[in-house]
């Protein structure tokens, strides 16, 4: 367990195994210090640049090198992180350097961050960006890794403003929460299946003041969910769906958060080539972030009422296993014509969202790692975004405090018309089988379900999983992608 601090200090004096500051560049690429780091840089007068450059640092982002602290400086270690040109210097990118740094400072157990932390946001942004490069995945190895520094301080000015001190507990808050979201999904999917992950669940928001609901199997054949269970039929491991409220007394307004929980995506009879398998656990990325974001919610005791619809099943391939061609009848009473079992989570997420409906809420969001299509579109790092003008509005609003990157696209009429038009023998067809714009096809059909409300659908296919090495402070696994957005967007709600 690390401890996080905030202190007003002049960075030199700080006692501590390891420094980390903040390197700009200027004018001709000088190496400049950046807002934090200027106490530092002057205390170590002319020597400081040339001794930085020497290890053949120049300042570029996310570049790191360490320098012993020497006699003007207090800290053991300097850790420079380069931050790029000054003048494009963001609050996203700090969160990022922070993340760069955490990778960077080894074993010490103590360190101070003299990052620019000019306010609140900034002071979020470093304090996110350091937990989210800490993070390890270690429950399945003999051998854990280093559990990182036991003491990080977080040098500020304003370390004794209230919005200052709030932003320091929001964000250690949402980082416990988001490194659990991580971990659910980095569990091998043996390890989590749908009656686990609800189990895990139900721990997880004992005595947070959050309610927890398990609709099983039965209960689900007994309400009609055809799209939960069709999916779900092909496993030994039987589906059901968890409901989570907060329902705050005071609460002004009412969000519902839908989450696709397969806890592994075989693709079913569609079955998936082998390489796309690998890291097919990862397909209930969406439920664990609406998990994590109910639970920060929560945490920050916000005015909002929230919802949390997570189906949870387990796309595989056996006797009873869904087959292109069936028909299902949904929860909506419409019935569907399955053409590609491995479009699984539109199916599962049909049920929720006609749940989410039909209770009254003013918007539903939901967050699916639904299509490699939008990977295609988009790349790893970005996700999908659909959904009305209003809610897509703020949903962008909320990813600009998150720092998280969303794209809208759009839901064409033609994609709907298919949807409604294209089966032979059923009211809606689950896929059709053009290439082009399967994550517009996807899209549409959700909306089928939402009834008409306020809606958005992130797609996170691509941004959930980090199949590469770490890079800034997105881990490699599962990352979190779409916590962060979605509290901001609860808390511009509750006007915080
Ligand atoms: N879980 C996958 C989507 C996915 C793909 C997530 C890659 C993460 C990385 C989803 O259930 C799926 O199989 N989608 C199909 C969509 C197609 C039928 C339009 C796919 O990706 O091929
Ligand atoms: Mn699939
Ligand atoms: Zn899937």
């Amino acid at each position: 367990m690390t401890t996080y601090t905030l202190r007003k200090a002049t960075p030199e004096k700080v006692r501590t195994d390891v420094l980390v500051v903040g390197i700009a560049t200027g004018k001709g690429g000088a190496l400049v210090p950046a807002p934090g780091a200027e106490p530092v840089a002057a205390a170590l007068g002319r020597r400081f640049a040339p001794l930085l450059g020497s290890f053949g640092f120049r300042g570029s982002f996310g570049e790191v090198v360490q320098v012993p602290g020497g006699d003007k400086v207090n800290a053991a270690r300097i850790l420079a992180v380069g931050l790029g040109e000054r003048t494009a210097l963001t609050t996203e990118k700090v969160r990022r350097a922070a993340g760069v740094a955490a990778r960077g400072v080894g074993n010490a157990s103590s360190v101070a961050l003299a990052l620019p932390a000019v306010d609140a946001a900034h002071v979020r942004a470093v304090v996110e960006g350091f937990r989210a490069g800490l993070y390890r995945f270690d429950a399945f190895r003999s051998t854990k890794r280093g559990t990182g520094p036991a003491d990080v301080v977080v040098l500020a000015d304003g370390a004794r403003r209230a919005d200052v001190t709030a932003a320091l507990a929001q964000a250690t808050a949402l980082a416990d929460v988001t490194d659990q979201a991580r971990d659910w999904v980095n569990t091998p999917p043996n390890a989590l299946v749908p009656l686990t992950f609800a189990a895990e669940i139900e721990t997880a928001v004992q005595g947070s003041g959050i309610t927890f609901e398990m609709v099983d199997a039965a209960a689900l054949a007994v309400l009609g969910c055809g799209g939960i269970l069709g999916v779900g039929n092909g496993s030994e491991n039987p589906p059901c769906l968890v409901r989570l409220t907060w329902a705050p007394a005071d609460a002004t307004g009412s969000v519902a958060l839908v989450g696709k929980g397969i806890t592994y995506d075989s693709g079913g009879l569609t079955i998936k080539p082998g390489g796309s398998m690998g890291h097919m656990k990862s397909d209930m990325a969406g439920a664990a972030a609406v998990v994590a974001a109910i639970r920060a919610v929560a945490a920050r005791d916000l005015p909002v009422a929230v919802t949390a619809y997570l189906p949870l099943a387990e796309n595989m391939v056996s006797g009873d296993a869904m087959r292109p061609g069936d028909v299902l009848t949904m929860l909506s009473g419409q019935t569907v014509e399955v053409l590609n079992t491995d479009a699984e989570g539109r199916l599962i997420l049909a049920d929720a969202l006609t749940m989410a409906a039909r209770e009254d809420h003013d918007v539903i969001v939901n967050v699916a790692t639904l299509t490699g299509p939008c990977v295609v579109a988009l790349g790893d790092r970005v996700a999908g975004l659909f959904g009305d003008d209003e809610t897509v509005a703020d949903v962008q609003r909320a990813a600009e405090s998150s720092g998280e990157l969303f794209w809208h696209l759009p839901i064409p009429d033609e994609q709907r018309d298919a949807v409604r038009t294209e089966s032979k023998v059923a009211d809606l067809l689950q896929h059709n089988w053009v290439r082009w714009g399967s994550a517009l096809y996807a899209a549409a059909f959700l909306e089928v379900f939402v009834e008409g409300r306020p809606w958005a659908h992130f797609d996170i296919a691509g941004p959930a999983w980090n199949g590469g090495g770490p890079w800034g402070h997105v881990p490699s696994g599962g990352t979190g992608f779409s916590v962060a957005t979605l509290v901001d967007l609860v808390a511009a709600r509750a006007g915080a």
